[in-house]
């Protein structure tokens, strides 16, 4: 069989990538031809149940409707500018996306890892100019993971991980602390230390979410030592843990909050939200990009954030992600259920997680693995209980079939 439009087969397809295609990636093995809300479809039409969502960044669905007609009205009208003239999405979106979560300007990127890089040179920046030329480092946590460019390489608190062995150095400026340990992350500043930079939930770190404690102590810490709070929230943001971010479940606010992913539905983008006082750290020339604030991606931003309003997918998340867990956690060999909202990690005792996520593979069931014992489930924000309650039954065969 044939894939549609391109006179060759899946097999064939394959072959080309392995041959030409510098591959970093372990695959699921299969041509995605098409998508459309909470399934991806192969060159025959087997639907797979999609509970990865692009990592994370289809929380509207795939190929959403409104985000389409959004990309192609603004394909037509302005493709590109580089950001001298303004740009009717860009505005419009800034307005959209600081009014619904209480900041006061952003700055567009292209992606997570540059949105941190942005929020980190933000902060080192705002750090020298007003207090010297030490004070620009930064604590962040153990097991933390904030993106593939070198600083935020940097940031990343995993030194033994395959995304930092054999890079050399790493950009000076960062100290790491244990997640969840206020105490540690108290005694890890200095009279340097600008800034706490946290994910509210580590996701590439097995699911963990903050407490309620240390987020407020970070915050309160950070306000009497004149320090900024960072918060990436590339993987937690945009309405997939609860609230429209994730950090408003704590009743904090951030100096600094980094946004990609779900962000963009499904188009690339990234951004940074700051305080008025904190973003004036950007003069012209301090900081810039050619595609950030891309006005195609913008205007599907702007498509997607409406979607995610409009149909309450923040409250979505947090009923259907109840729900699930719930159901989870009557599994066997499931030893912890933990996440915030559908940002879900599930930890087997006596029993791989590779292999659950391999088993429910060939059931058509989408998932991914961090390690060996936690499998990490982030789907699309519009799924229903009964799509929970098919993945949970293809999760409990795969167990049965590996216990
Ligand atoms: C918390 C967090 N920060 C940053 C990143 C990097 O984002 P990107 O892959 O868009 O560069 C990720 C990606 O998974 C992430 O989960």
């Amino acid at each position: 069989m044939k894939l549609k439009d391109t006179g060759i087969t899946a097999a064939e397809l394959k072959a080309k990538a392995s041959k030409y295609m510098i591959e970093t990636y372990e695959r699921f093995d299969f041509v995605a031809e098409s998508a459309k809300g909470v399934y991806i479809y192969d060159e025959k039409g087997t639907p797979y149940l999609d509970f990865y969502a692009g990592i994370a960044v289809n929380s509207v669905g795939n190929c959403n409707e409104k985000v389409i007609e959004a990309v192609k009205t603004q394909a037509e009208t302005v493709m590109q500018l580089f950001n001298y003239p303004y740009s009717v999405p860009q505005a419009l979106l800034a307005e959209k996306v600081c009014t619904m979560i209480g900041m006061d300007k952003i700055f567009y990127q292209n992606s997570g890892t540059e949105a941190n890089e942005a929020m980190i040179k933000m902060a080192r920046k705002y750090g020298v100019e007003k207090y010297g030329p030490t004070r620009y480092n930064i604590v962040t946590a153990a097991n933390s993971f904030h993106g593939r460019t070198f600083g935020a390489m940097s940031a990343t608190g995993q030194p033994d991980n395959a995304c930092q062995i054999g890079f050399g150095d790493m950009t000076p400026g960062f100290t790491y602390a244990p997640y969840n340990d206020l105490e540690a992350f108290k005694a890890a500043c200095t009279k340097d230390t600008i800034a706490i930079m946290v994910e509210p939930v580590q996701g590439e770190g097995g699911v963990n979410p903050a407490t309620q404690e240390f987020m407020t102590g970070l915050r309160k810490f950070c306000d009497e030592n004149e320090m900024l709070l960072l918060l990436d929230e590339v993987q937690t943001g945009w309405c997939r843990t609860c609230k429209t971010m994730s950090f408003m479940n704590y009743g904090i606010k951030p100096d600094i909050v980094s946004m990609a992913k779900a962000l963009g539905g499904g188009m690339p983008i990234g951004a940074i939200c700051a305080t008025e006082e904190v973003a004036k750290a950007f003069t012209a020339g301090s900081h810039g990009t050619t595609f950030g604030g891309h006005p195609v991606c913008c205007a599907a931003a702007l498509a997607a954030v409406t979607e995610m309003e409009e149909k309450h997918l923040a409250d979505n998340a947090a009923k259907i992600g109840a729900y699930f867990m719930e159901k989870l956690k009557t599994l066997p060999h499931v030893k912890e259920v933990r996440g915030q909202g559908l940002l879900v990690g599930v930890e087997f005792d006596g029993i791989n997680a590779v292999d659950v996520k391999h088993k429910c593979f060939d059931k058509k069931l989408l998932i991914t693995a961090i390690g060996d014992s936690v499998i990490r489930m982030v789907p699309p924000l519009v799924i229903t209980e009964a799509d929970c309650d098919k993945a949970v039954s293809v999760i409990g065969e795969a167990i049965e079939e590996l216990s």
